[in-house]
């Protein structure tokens, strides 16, 4: 079992793993001076500003790190270390999370690094937890690499942090559900999604925003190959709307797609999101008066775009995943659903009871660039 608690570092057992990177430090770069080092004191490493984690498992001690305050809101990751046994074993990353997680509640909203060319593993575990580099922000003689992260606002690996992806799942429903209102519809397939489907939708990249501690919205696209980026989903907890979390995202979602194009698909009804979207730069590319069709079992969505005078009939399941298309005359639609069925998974029954059920509008938003 593995267990992630404060401890101070004078204490043990957080003061041997304290000295063993204080020795492995040496033993790479040399004896440090005191005087030029930068310090992380046990008063540093503890509240009210910063915090030491020790990493157990079954109660052996296999890593340890801390956090100490930098500049208001500002902190630094310090005396990160794994013992030599436990590692290649995804402690560091483990690790590396808590000490961001400690450090939001600690009220920071960014976390710095620095790290020396005697220790590449830890360079590519930072940039690949999402730390960039920054200029240097001290004077360590032993570092080459200074890296920053935003804790407020930044990418999340949702496979590498399930409770992250757990309060993501619920953030969504609740936007979700409140979107579907105001659309006046029922039944968004992502509302039903589970963790898992979350989890598996693997090519789905995320950014997170965090209120404090707490994740309150979050952001997904993919990359669509030559035709640019698609934004898939962008969700804010209904009790944090209209505190700009949607127009920081979409901010630093701009920073990472740079100038590609990027598209937006959303409800005509809802005002919110083609508000905001415009106000970032996206124009109406199409609108599609969409009609879903018949009784599906309840995981499954049909819908039928107009496009006279040719119909395409597009399923989607619960992901939002593109399912199929087929492109017909209205006429013989019926004849292509059938043909769809056998493309169904198995147990999955389309049955088609009429055409107009039920209407929705679906406005497609295109960009070329950030605004
Ligand atoms: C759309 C959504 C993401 C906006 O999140 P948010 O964090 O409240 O957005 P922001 O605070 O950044 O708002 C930015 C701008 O969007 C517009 N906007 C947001 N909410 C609005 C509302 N209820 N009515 C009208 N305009 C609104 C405004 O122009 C707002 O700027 P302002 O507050 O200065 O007037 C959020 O309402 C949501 O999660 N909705 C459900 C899911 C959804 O619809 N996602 C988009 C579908 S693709």
């Amino acid at each position: 079992m593995i267990e992630i608690r404060p401890v101070r570092a004078d204490q043990p057992p957080a003061d041997s793993l304290v000295a063993a990177m204080v020795a492995e430090i040496t033993r790479l770069y040399g004896p440090l001076e005191e005087r030029i080092a930068p310090s992380a004191t046990p008063d540093e490493l503890w509240a009210p500003h910063g915090t030491y984690l020790v990493v157990l498992t079954d109660g052996t001690p296999v890593a340890g790190g801390g956090v100490k305050a930098l500049a208001p809101h500002v902190a630094e990751v310090k005396r990160m270390f794994v013992a030599e046994p436990a590692r290649g074993r995804g402690f560091a990353r483990r690790l590396l999370t808590a000490l961001e997680d400690a450090a939001r509640e600690l009220g920071h909203t960014r976390l710095r690094l620095d790290t020396g060319p005697r220790q590449p593993f830890a360079r590519a575990l930072y940039e690949s937890a999402g730390y960039r580099s920054i200029p240097a922000y001290n004077e360590n003689p032993a570092a080459s690499f200074w890296g920053e992260k935003r804790l407020d606002l930044c990418p999340l690996v949702l496979r590498a942090e399930p409770a992250k992806a757990e309060r993501l799942l619920l953030v969504q429903r609740a936007a979700y559900a409140a979107e579907t209102e105001l659309m006046g519809v029922d039944g968004l397939p992502p509302l039903h999604e589970t963790l898992e489907e979350v989890l598996e939708a693997e090519h789905q990249r995320w950014l997170g925003r965090f209120e404090g501690p707490t994740l309150v919205g979050g952001l997904a696209w993919e990359e669509d190959g030559a035709a640019g980026v698609d934004l898939l989903r962008l969700v804010v907890a209904p009790a944090a709307w209209r505190r700009g979390h949607a127009t920081a995202l979409l901010g630093a979602f701009d920073e990472l797609v740079g100038p590609r194009s990027v598209s937006v698909s959303t409800g005509s009804a809802n005002a919110p999101a083609l508000a905001l979207y415009a106000r970032r730069g996206f124009r109406v590319a199409a609108m599609y008066p969409t009609t879903l069709l018949g009784e599906l079992p309840p995981e499954w969505v049909l819908v039928g775009t107009w496009t006279l005078p040719r119909q395409t009939v597009t399923a989607f399941d619960r992901n939002f995943q593109f399912y199929a298309t087929v492109p017909e005359e209205v006429g013989p639609l019926v004849d292509h659903l059938e043909e769809f069925e056998d493309e169904l998974p198995p147990g999955i029954q389309p049955s088609i009871n009429g055409l107009a059920e039920y209407r929705a509008d679906v406005l497609i938003a295109e960009r070329d660039g950030p605004p």
